[in-house]
């Protein structure tokens, strides 16, 4: 039973360890043709006028996954003219007419997930279990959002008052939503952040990460197959100037933002400056997501916990571990055996099966983290480099894991988005020391707990205000509808996407007070 009674589960997506089903998958994703066509603005009566740009995979930058045509900021500016015509429809259509939109679009995602699978790959380079989970938040993004709009946005609800009054507390859509995302979850945080905005009766302008814009078109175009008018979803392709264009207008009544610590606090700044109405901002941000381990933990399960938290998706989730804090009683015994589990790690296309870790994004990111880790290396802190092997991935933007021991934990003074995981060892003593220097890193999004011992969690919980903290398993993967996800502090402004108060904060709260 879902929040408000209605009966909904989360999406089955698919055992990759069920040989059939595997097959059938790599059958249905060998049949996808590349190039995959052109992403392009959608914005009813309006053209892009610039030329396409070819879309390179982080796989290979010889195979073209698709091109893209983008928006400039002046098709920016018509895009959100165009929406809030479209809002005045749109936010006056029945709530069970919007829910059923989101409902009908997470089974065409379901029925056409090969094509998806294969964008998810080429263009954001996921493994085959990343494309699968990515797939499936989407699904359940749309259903729980669903599920929870049938029961939030409908006649309202009557307060209690005076005889002779009828006071009627309802939630209506803001206007027009500016939905700006991330390339790492190009299918699930783009989609998310829009079906919260148009389920709740907002009209949205949507902006992809550069990176990945052909997979967000592609979910674009199923949206308005599903039900969706294409005014009340328009689609901008393009970069920060296009992203900036439309958090500065005057008709945005909201954003949703997922990105960087950076580009919130351009976008907080943004709207605080321009002039007309005062509207709010959600923003998902990063983390240097911390793991504490004493020495009451199960080594095996710590192991496994790290590698899958610091290394899958190549490190590129906002969720990701960068440092794990080991008690010193065990911290030599656990570093062993992780060095060990990150020495077996499988580097490579992340098409096959036997791949755990892909590329990451784009030769940017690639520079960046090596950036860091030569740093690193000057001041002798490399405990493990794995290596990229040559031939068939040097056409792409591959980066092995790595281990990184720290003398302190204010070593580490930014999140560095890709497999790197920090290591620092800690004395039982200093305890409540480091709970405080995570505190001083001013983020909140994850943070791991191992320990068997209940008075420490507590401890734990009740001392630092993080977002999502999992205790004895692993940091990321949060699962819609059983662990809304979000952050506070400089990761985000707390809002929790996938849990039961995500959708009030699209809306307009209105009271109608009649005298009867
Ligand atoms: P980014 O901030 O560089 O870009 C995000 C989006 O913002 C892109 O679409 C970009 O074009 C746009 N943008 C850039 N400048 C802008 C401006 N001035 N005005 C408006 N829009 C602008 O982030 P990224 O590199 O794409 O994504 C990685 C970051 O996202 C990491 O920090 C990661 O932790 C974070 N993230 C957070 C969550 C979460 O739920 N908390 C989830 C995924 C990713
Ligand atoms: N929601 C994603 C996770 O939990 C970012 O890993």
């Amino acid at each position: 039973e879902g929040l408000y009674g209605s009966s909904r589960a989360n999406s089955a997506g698919l055992e990759l360890g069920h040989a059939a089903e595997r097959q059938q998958l790599l059958a249905g994703m060998a049949a996808v043709g590349l190039p995959a066509g052109t992403a392009r603005p959608l914005v009813p009566g309006h053209e892009a006028t610039g030329a396409a740009r070819p879309l390179r995979s982080p796989i290979d930058g010889s195979l073209v996954v698709g091109e893209v045509i983008e928006a400039d900021v002046s098709l920016a500016s018509a895009a959100m003219v165009v929406a809030a015509k479209g809002f005045e429809g749109w936010s006056r259509t029945p709530v069970e007419t919007r829910a059923a939109a989101l409902e009908k679009m997470a089974d065409l995602m379901e029925a056409r997930r090969d094509r998806l699978m294969t964008l998810l790959a080429v263009e954001a380079g996921k493994t085959l279990s990343d494309g699968i989970a990515e797939i499936r938040e989407a699904v359940d993004f749309c259903r729980y959002y669903a599920a929870e709009a049938r029961g939030l946005f409908g006649e309202g609800r009557l307060m209690p008052g005076p005889t002779g009054e009828e006071n009627r507390y309802r939630l209506r859509g803001r206007g027009v939503f500016v939905c700006i995302s991330p390339w790492n979850f190009p299918l699930a945080i783009f989609l998310g952040q829009v079906a919260a905005a148009l389920v709740a009766g907002n009209a949205v302008v949507a902006k992809p990460a550069e990176q990945t814009p052909l997979v967000a078109f592609e979910a674009v175009k199923m949206l308005h197959e599903a039900g969706v008018p294409e005014e009340a979803l328009v689609f901008v392709p393009g970069d920060g100037r296009v992203g900036a264009a439309l958090t500065g207008h005057p008709h945005v009544g909201g954003v949703a933002f997922t990105g960087s610590t950076e580009t919130a606090w351009a976008i907080n700044g943004a709207l605080a400056t321009k002039r007309g109405p005062i509207v709010p901002l959600i923003a998902e941000t990063g983390g240097i997501n911390a793991m504490l381990v004493d020495a009451t933990a199960l080594p095996e399960q710590v192991c496994d916990d790290v590698i899958t938290s610091a290394f899958r998706s190549a490190g590129q989730r906002c969720s990701a571990l960068r440092l794990v804090y080991l008690q010193e009683d065990v911290a030599d015994h656990l570093i062993e055996m992780i060095e060990g589990a990150a020495r077996e790690l499988e580097l490579g296309d992340p098409r096959l099966t036997t791949t755990d870790i892909g590329p990451v994004i784009d030769a940017e990111a690639r520079d960046n983290i090596l950036s860091h880790l030569a740093q690193m290396d000057k001041l002798g802190r490399i405990k493990f480099a794995g290596k990229v092997p040559g031939g068939a991935l040097s056409g792409g933007t591959y980066v092995a894991p790595h281990i990184v021991m720290l003398d302190r934990p204010e070593d580490l003074t930014r999140e560095v988005f890709g497999p790197v995981l920090h290591v620092v060892r800690y004395k039982a003593k200093d305890f409540d020391a480091m709970l405080d220097s995570i505190a001083a890193t001013g983020y909140g999004l994850t943070l791991g707990v191992h320990s068997r011992i209940d008075a420490t969690v507590k401890r734990v919980v009740d001392r630092l205000s993080v977002g999502n903290v999992y205790v004895n398993r692993n940091t990321i993967g949060a699962v819609v509808g059983t662990q809304p996800f979000g952050g506070s502090g400089l990761s985000g402004t707390g809002p929790k996407a996938g849990g039961p108060a995500y959708l009030q904060r699209f809306a307009l709260e209105q009271v109608v007070s009649i005298n009867t």
